[in-house]
């Protein structure tokens, strides 16, 4: 039996989640992340893989949406698990079908408020600031075909004050993101070897 959970953190851009939950699992011996993913070849996220001595790579949107080429990286690797931190496309459908109820997303926001296609990073934060809203926070979920819309795991909020810009409702996030998501996802991945 596998004892191992295998991780590939798949991410387009700074890639600041993706460094907390790989420190957060260095000591963790039954899980591993195996490998990070990046759309984009001078996305962030991949120097700071190679920063933490974890193998990365890059794939194509032709490679992500006309072939299995994604598909197969993974299963070579016999990944379990794949955590989007600040994955920007679509996930496609040969991947869903492989990873049921195995692919986690983070969302800056309370979905289902401001979540869907071209809502991602500041873009959110700046909608939530420009409708006067008074809390925001974070979801993460399952992932399915549609942007931002599979089951929820786990919410946290935050206060979004009358002086607060984009910039800093972003740290605010981030702050609550780097708090619970290697914990969330270590929860997850462990439930279901219960
Ligand atoms: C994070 O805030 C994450 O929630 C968001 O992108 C940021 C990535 O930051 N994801 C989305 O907006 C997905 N729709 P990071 O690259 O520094 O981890």
């Amino acid at each position: 039996m596998n004892t191992i959970t295998r991780i590939a953190i798949f991410g387009s851009g700074n890639g600041t989640n993706a460094q907390r939950i790989a420190e957060y699992f260095a000591s963790d011996s039954g899980v591993e992340i195996t490998t990070i993913v990046s759309n984009k070849k001078d996305a962030y996220i991949l120097q700071r893989a190679k920063n933490l001595g974890i193998p990365c790579t890059c794939f194509s949107r032709k490679d992500f949406l006309e072939t299995d080429n994604v598909l197969n990286y993974l299963k070579e690797r016999n990944i379990d698990y794949v955590v989007l931190a600040g994955f920007l496309w679509l996930v496609p459908q040969n991947l869903l079908a492989a990873f049921p109820s195995r692919i986690i997303n983070i969302h800056p926001a309370l979905l289902p408020k401001y979540g869907g296609k071209g809502m991602y990073g500041e873009h959110v934060h700046e909608a939530v600031i420009a409708n006067g809203e008074t809390q925001s926070g974070i979801t993460i979920h399952f992932v399915d075909e549609h942007y931002d819309k599979g089951t929820n795991i786990f919410q946290a909020t935050c206060e979004v004050l009358p002086d607060d810009t984009p910039e800093s409702l972003a740290q605010k996030i981030h702050k609550l993101e780097y708090e619970h998501f290697p914990r969330v996802i270590e929860q997850v991945v462990k439930q279901n070897k219960l």
